[in-house]
């Protein structure tokens, strides 16, 4: 399938077999097709050359390894991410045409050779980790996408208590299980951080303006629905637990959940790093 000028993945680059799009609708349009992928920060090359110019200049500000580790892992996943869909091959060279750039809010756009490319991005990274959710074709325009990677760990009552709204808190403290308490906590603040990126106003509003609700049981593929609605309309959207890490997407309308891209690593035995710790700026 083609979209504007580019070349849109066939089902070769999607992971088949188990858990591969059991569910997808026969009445699922093409242009309501999400893909995603994963990649660690050990995976980014250490030579820049899949860097644009500008990518290259941007890096050279930034004074924080955390940072610079943060900015590299989410460029080369959603490198990886986006050529595999338009069909662009992966070498170096070929990945200086794709830039992510932002929207004056800090939303993301893709760039392809000096301009806007039909189709829509979200970024995400935790721990050394970094996802990239892609699609709908022909969105450059709209930003109707959100992504968001956590990993679940312990958050306090506190938290809990100012960032959720009461039907929030109240699911979360109705979890006796202490692992399914932090999972749901965690997975609520994700959907929240996912729909503010489908909004693209991020942590500038109160957390309290989107609630989450979690409806539906877990697919065979790891997916399962759940629901955000806020000032700007309901956002549907779907999470996964991958060992330690939450993902959570979100966007303007109701879709199947994301392809997994077979260019990408696997998030289920990924291991948190924070390898900044060491050296703290670059
Ligand atoms: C969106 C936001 C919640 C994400 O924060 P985070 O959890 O630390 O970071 P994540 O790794 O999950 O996501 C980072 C990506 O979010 C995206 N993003 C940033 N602002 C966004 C916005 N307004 N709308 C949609 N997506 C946004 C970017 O793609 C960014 O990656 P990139 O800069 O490499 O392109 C946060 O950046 C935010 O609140 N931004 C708006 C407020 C702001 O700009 N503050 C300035 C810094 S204090």
């Amino acid at each position: 399938m083609r979209s504007g000028s580019y070349r849109i993945v066939s089902n070769s680059t999607v992971q088949q077999g188990a858990g591969a799009m059991p569910f997808r609708s026969p009445a699922a349009r093409e242009n309501d097709r999400m893909w995603w992928l994963a990649h660690g920060e050990h995976e980014v090359p250490p030579s820049l050359g899949w860097l644009s110019l500008h990518e290259r200049k941007h890096l050279a500000s930034i004074r924080f390894t955390k940072r610079r580790n943060e900015y590299l892992t989410r460029r080369w996943t959603a490198k990886q991410a986006i050529a595999t869909v338009l069909e662009i091959d992966r070498t170096p060279a070929s990945l200086t045409r794709i830039e992510v750039r932002h929207r004056p809010s800090g939303a993301p756009y893709v760039h392809l050779d000096g301009r806007a490319a039909e189709i829509d991005v979200s970024l995400s990274d935790r721990a050394g980790w970094a996802v990239c959710l892609v699609g709908p074709p022909g969105s450059a325009e709209s930003g109707t996408l959100g992504i968001d990677l956590e990993v679940v760990e312990p958050r306090s009552d506190e938290f809990v208590a100012d960032f959720f709204t009461s039907a929030e808190l109240e699911h979360v403290q109705g979890l006796t299980d202490l692992d399914r308490r932090h999972e749901a906590a965690n997975l609520i603040w994700s959907a929240k951080e996912a729909a503010l990126k489908v909004q693209q106003v991020g942590l500038r509003v109160d957390t309290r303006t989107v609630e989450v609700q979690l409806r539906g049981e877990r697919r065979p593929d790891g997916w399962a629905p759940m629901h955000v609605t806020g000032a700007a309309g309901p956002m549907p959207g779907w999470w996964r637990r991958d060992g330690v890490f939450v993902l959570t997407i979100a966007s303007d309308a109701q879709r199947e959940p994301p392809e997994l891209l077979t260019t990408g690593s696997s998030l289920a035995g990924a291991v948190p790093v924070h390898s900044w710790v060491g050296r703290p700026t670059c």
